[in-house]
């Protein structure tokens, strides 16, 4: 009696994930073994937005952002919470638990509600129309279908409606075939231009303003969660 009871109880201990374990083998890659980070994977120590909001950090594994994969087919919840929780109070960083109800709930929320404060005035989609047309439409075409084979089509186009900070980087510096723009169009047209392609012909993403234009062009990082995946298979890049 006495015995199967201690083997039951060891059983169960076993079960536990091991947030360490579950870094070392899934992070440490790109974030270095002591969090400390390396060339373009940030330092996860000291860090304000892993220290803070509980739903963004658990979306921005589940979901991935630019560079950094997303979790959500690899790791169960009990792994995500185990890992978020070493994260958040290892190396010096000190804040609060995550558990796996957190992550669930966060999984379970297809769109993130996501608040995104943007500059822009009134008319912004009539002036972003106008600006369309006359930099990017004989391209593109006017209502964003583009040339098949030629000029991809910008409706219903997942980049697009992807992280504005990579939309942004495509607009200044240009990629294969298409034009770098950070010459020629300056951070207020830029916005007005996104912002409309990113709401025009079916397309339903937030709006960008010249202020994120001015911090991609410095070569920064816009602190914002993609509203749909950031890459489209068959992308050039
Ligand atoms: C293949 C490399 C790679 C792996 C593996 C990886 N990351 Fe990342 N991670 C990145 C990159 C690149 C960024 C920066 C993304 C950006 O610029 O938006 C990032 C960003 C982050 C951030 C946001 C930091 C900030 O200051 O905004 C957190 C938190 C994070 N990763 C945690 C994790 C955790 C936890 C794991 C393991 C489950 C992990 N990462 C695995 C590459 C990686
Ligand atoms: C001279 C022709 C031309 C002009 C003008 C032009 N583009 Fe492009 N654009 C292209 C080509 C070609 C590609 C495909 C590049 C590639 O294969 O990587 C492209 C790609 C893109 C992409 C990436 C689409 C995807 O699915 O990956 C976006 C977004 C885009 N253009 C937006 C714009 C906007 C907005 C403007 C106006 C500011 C503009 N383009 C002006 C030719 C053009």
């Amino acid at each position: 009696m006495l015995v199967a009871l201690a083997a039951g109880a060891a059983f169960a201990v076993s079960t536990a994930v091991a947030g360490a374990d579950v870094y070392a083998a899934q992070c440490a890659v790109c974030h270095q073994a002591e969090g400390a980070g390396l060339g373009p994977f940030p330092a996860l120590v000291d860090n304000a937005f892993v220290e803070g909001a509980e739903g963004a950090l658990v979306s921005l594994v589940l979901r991935g952002r630019d560079g950094m994969p997303p979790f959500a087919n690899l790791l169960d919840d009990a792994a995500i919470a185990a890992v978020l929780t070493h994260v958040r109070s290892a190396w010096g960083n000190d804040a609060a638990p995550i558990d796996e109800q957190t992550v669930a709930e966060v999984r379970a929320d297809a769109e993130p509600a996501v608040e995104i404060a943007v500059d822009l005035p009134d008319d912004w989609r009539e002036r972003g129309e106008v600006a369309y047309l006359e930099t990017c439409a004989a391209c593109h075409g006017a209502g964003g279908l583009g040339i098949p084979g030629a000029f991809p089509a910008l409706a219903e186009n997942a980049f697009v409606q992807g992280s504005a900070e990579a939309l942004l980087r495509v607009l200044l510096n240009g990629r294969a075939g298409m034009p770098a723009f950070a010459g020629s169009v300056d951070n207020e047209r830029l916005a007005l231009i996104s912002s409309y392609v990113r709401s025009a012909w079916g397309n339903e993403a937030h709006p960008v303003d010249a202020e994120m234009v001015s911090v991609v062009r410095g070569g920064g990082d816009l602190d914002l969660a993609p509203s749909t995946p950031t890459t489209r298979p068959g992308a050039a890049d």
